[in-house]
């Protein structure tokens, strides 16, 4: 199925624009004026390509191409806008733009699938603003609370209740949980975020099962003071504890016996924040995955025991609070087949990967059978600037998108 790699190469380029920080690298934050342009947008260009939309509480966008039998249950597809600081425009807007230019071909093809066909825009798949990763996919599964939703705060003290009616968003939020008989299946396009397929010369990676992410917030409380004036015996600097910390988070990726154990501390807080002032207090976030549970958890048991080890011999007083403790998900079987076989029939060469990044995907796996596309990243960059796909492989990604999508829609 031909798909208009011109028109969605120019809308990627589009969505990039809005943006935080000057390009090539973007920001767009949750609820933020660059992410209610972007929405904006996009809910102009599926108004033009004649789609339907329906938005939650939260944000989540359902876009719909009728199907021939809107009864059954949906097949569905879709991914995130949102982007992190300072990251690129590929992240996630290739499975959005790429999933709205597979309905606009499987219509401009004029076929008619049997079941609907959805686009879901996922609010807020990246952490950032509220700490919590697939706050849209990981609601509709019903992992969180219409509550514990509503209590969630920002960074500066703003709860998630507030920013989302200012967004414009005033669905209740106990309707963004889905009934595990709504999906027949959801397959999410997305780019690798690392470089195996693009060291292997391959089009297309079929992900068989996603890695199981947690995240620890930690506050660390010590004692401040005059940083010329206090002499070091009997300090108690956050920030040293911090960096004990931190050296421990690493050994235990490498110490855990799994190559695909990470382990990061993406995100320090030192207060007061002066070159002449003892670190009295410093907020931290340990990002730690695993494809297997027990070794994640096991990372995190260790790196729990470090916390309270090293707080204990330093008399530092010490909060942790478990973020998120998710579990890795199993792609389904008949949609691997369904991605294989399209991808076999196109020529196009693949391979089966895990993913090691996290995805709604992994929510989405709750409600119904899931899978992912992947399409390769240039030197495997993501969450950075220089984060690239070509254009002609996301085609080869699109077309592989669409077609599944056909096929899954027509049983
Ligand atoms: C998603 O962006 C992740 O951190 O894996
Ligand atoms: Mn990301
Ligand atoms: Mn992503």
């Amino acid at each position: 199925m031909p798909i208009n790699i011109n028109r969605l190469s120019a809308e990627i380029e589009e969505l990039a624009s809005y943006s935080a920080v000057p390009a090539p690298a973007v920001t767009r934050i949750l609820y933020s004026a660059e992410d209610q342009a972007a929405r904006a947008w996009l809910r102009e260009k599926v108004i033009e390509a004649g789609l339907s939309i329906r938005e939650d509480g939260l944000g989540n966008m359902y876009v719909t191409l009728e199907g021939s039998d809107s009864g059954l249950p949906s097949v569905a597809t879709g991914s995130h806008i949102d982007a992190i600081p300072y990251s690129g425009k590929y992240d996630g807007v290739v499975g959005v733009l790429g999933g709205l230019e597979a309905l606009r071909s499987i219509r401009e093809q004029g076929l008619q699938p049997k079941r609907d066909i959805e686009l879901i825009l996922f609010t807020s798949e990246e952490p950032t603003r509220f700490g919590l990763g697939c706050l849209g996919s990981r609601a509709m599964a019903g992992n969180l609370s219409a509550a514990d939703l509503a209590a969630l705060t920002d960074a500066d003290g703003n709860d998630l209740e507030s920013l989302r009616k200012q967004a414009g968003f005033t669905q209740p939020l106990d309707k963004v949980q889905l009934s595990t008989v709504n999906y027949h299946a959801f397959v999410e396009l997305h780019i690798e975020q690392g470089p195996r397929l693009e060291r292997d010369k391959l089009d297309i990676g079929i992900v068989t099962s996603i890695a199981a992410p947690a995240t620890l917030r930690v506050t660390l409380k010590g004692d401040g003071g005059h940083a010329g004036a206090t002499l070091m015996p009997g300090r108690r600097d956050a920030l040293v504890a911090a960096s004990e910390i931190v050296l421990d988070v690493e050994k235990a990726a490498q110490d855990s016996g799994s190559p695909d154990s990470v382990a990061t501390v993406g995100l320090m807080q030192v207060h007061p924040g002066a070159v002449n002032s003892i670190p009295s207090d410093v907020l931290m976030e340990i990002d730690i995955r695993d494809t297997q549970l027990a070794t994640r958890d096991g990372m995190v048991a260790r790196i729990q025991q470090t916390i309270a080890d090293v707080c204990e011999r330093r008399n530092i007083g010490v909060t942790v609070e478990v973020l998120n403790m998710d579990a890795p998900c199993q792609c389904g079987s008949q949609i691997l087949e369904t991605i294989e076989s399209v991808t076999k029939d196109k020529g196009y060469s693949y391979k089966t990967l895990v993913s090691r990044a996290y995805h709604d995907a992994l929510f989405m796996a709750q409600l119904c059978p899931t899978a992912m596309i992947f399409v390769p990243s240039e030197n495997g960059y993501s969450h950075r600037p220089e984060e690239f796909t070509a254009a002609a492989e996301i085609e080869k990604g699109v077309e592989v998108l669409a077609e599944t999508l056909c096929s899954l829609a027509m049983q």
